[in-house]
């Protein structure tokens, strides 16, 4: 019996999952690490804390397990995207990673959009140029911090840094390149125009591979620290939503996935390249070779109930390390005593600036309607109602391109509220489903390392055998037309407040 690893490198935390080749989960270990948010709307996080928190998960894994690491045919990696992660000539990380989620770079996106106008830009790189993405990070770094980008030798995204500290090999791939709005997405390879208009020097940025292929073998420092077989193939693996498409069988036209993790992700496989000209959703490449992605991105999805959690929530987190369980299950039984709508309370998810569909790093979260008679439960059922709306408000885009999913997957640590799957079933109106394998990325990106090794003989065919459906939930017919008009209400928000939130942010 063959052994497949897939390591997810998440905002919150690393995760790696052992899997035999039917898919069947043999160990699992997470490390969580910290967000530094060194100022409103930053974020940042230190590349070693990743590669520590991967290399302890992999070595407790193969320790839990028993397996002998002879028996790991490969590893595949998932990661968030976006991060600009700088290294030096001897490989050594010059700065801590600027990530997705920080938006301090609008002046910058600007200026990509001067400098190489902004229709060209959409139909090179299939989307606008925005804070999140990898380029804006770059000049941000060349403006504010010269002596920094003049000793940058190697620009990677995080889960490339990861494979590189195992292999000692500089590579990325398609899909999380498709993130950093240099790579020609329509034709997959590296932008000269875009690298040449924004001053990267072309040997900067990594060579290119598909997701199942293979980008390097395991070192024998890695192997030391690790516990992995020295040599074992490493592939190159998927950003994360493209390796959650993966890891939940969306790997074929009519397929799409709701994740409610940290971000939140709306995601539909395309067997053709589709962009929205208002770049208010992405096209990325899918993890599968000639295939792309549309897919939105809600900048604080289980972030807002984290948030809540953390500042509000006390008593659920006291309560439950009493039981053994989990504050969310509380929350959740708290949020369902509210009524729909939460007693006539809205929630705007935007803690960290919003992406999709605004397009507005300048804007934060707010309650709209709050008025004494609230009580706790009716925020948190706000809350969760608000990143729900966010969801369909994407969707929305989606299906006004003609990309309309037939079957809908809930994935991520909130689709593991049945509470919050009905509320999706019933706000975007059609069955939800889940996968009775529940790691999703690291699912993902144990095919795509099963599938360059030959374990499988493609992506599909792979997912097609380790991936199974559980029954779905249907919307119900009442719930969705109480939803409706506080969801119609909640798209009239936005335009209500963006001027308020620019004149905010000039404070
Ligand atoms: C996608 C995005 C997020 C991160 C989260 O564009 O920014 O989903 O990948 O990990």
């Amino acid at each position: 019996m063959s052994y497949v690893l897939g390591v997810d490198l998440g905002t919150s935390g690393t995760k790696t999952v052992l899997f035999d080749e039917q898919g069947a989960v043999i160990a699992s270990a997470l490390r969580e690490y910290p967000l530094i948010q060194p100022q409103n709307g930053w974020a940042e996080q230190e590349p070693d804390s990743w590669w520590q928190a991967s290399a302890e998960t992999i070595r407790e894994v193969i320790e839990k397990s028993g397996v002998k690491a002879a028996d790991i045919a490969s590893l595949g990696i998932s990661g968030q995207m976006h991060g600009l992660v700088l290294l030096d000539a001897e490989g050594k990380v010059l700065r801590p990673s600027i990530l997705w989620c920080d938006g301090r770079t609008q002046a910058e996106c600007d200026e990509i959009t001067a400098r190489l106008g902004r229709d060209r830009l959409i139909a090179i790189s299939a989307n606008p140029a925005l804070t999140g993405f990898t380029a804006g990070k770059i000049l941000w770094v060349q403006k504010h911090e010269p002596e920094v980008w003049a000793k940058a030798r190697h620009i990677l995204l995080p889960k490339d840094y990861v494979r590189y500290c195992l292999t000692g090999e500089y590579y990325s791939e398609m899909s999380d390149a498709s993130g950093t709005n240099l790579l020609d997405v329509p034709k997959r390879k590296w932008s000269s125009e875009i690298l040449e208009a924004l001053q990267i020097a072309p040997e900067l940025v990594p060579p290119l591979t598909e997701s199942a292929d293979v980008a390097g073998r395991v070192s024998a420092g890695a192997a030391r620290i690790t516990g992995l077989a020295e040599g074992m193939p490493v592939a190159a693996g998927a950003a994360d939503n493209m390796a959650g498409a993966i890891g939940t069988g969306v790997a074929v036209e009519g397929k799409a996935f709701t994740t409610i993790g940290t971000s939140g992700v709306v995601f539909a496989h395309s067997d053709r390249v589709q962009i929205d000209p208002k770049g208010r959703v992405h096209t990325f490449c899918s993890a599968v070779p000639g295939a792309w992605a549309v897919m939105s991105c809600t900048l604080a999805a289980g972030l807002s109930l984290k948030w809540y959690r953390d500042t509000f929530c006390d008593a659920e987190i006291t309560t439950s390390a009493l039981m053994g369980t989990d504050p969310y299950i509380l929350m959740n039984e708290e949020a369902a005593r509210s009524p729909i709508g939460a007693n006539r309370l809205l929630f705007m998810p935007y803690l960290m600036g919003e992406r999709s569909p605004i397009l507005d790093s300048d804007s934060r979260g707010a309650f709209i309607g709050l008025s004494a008679m609230h009580t706790r439960r009716d925020l948190l059922r706000s809350v969760m109602e608000g990143v729900i709306y966010s969801q369909r408000q994407n969707l929305d885009v989606l299906r006004g391109m003609h990309v309309v999913p037939e079957t809908m997957l809930a994935c991520g640590g909130g689709a593991k509220s049945p509470f919050w799957r009905q509320m999706m079933a019933d706000v975007f109106g059609m069955p939800v489903k889940t996968v009775q394998n529940a790691e999703g990325p690291a699912t993902g990106a144990a095919i795509l390392a099963g599938t360059a090794v030959g374990l499988y003989p493609d992506i599909p065919s792979a997912c097609a055998k380790i991936i199974r459906e559980k029954e779905p939930l249907q919307p119900i017919e009442a719930n969705s037309r109480a939803y409706e008009p506080f969801y119609q209400i909640y798209t009239s928000v936005y335009p209500a407040l963006a001027p308020v939130y620019s004149a905010l942010a000039k404070q």
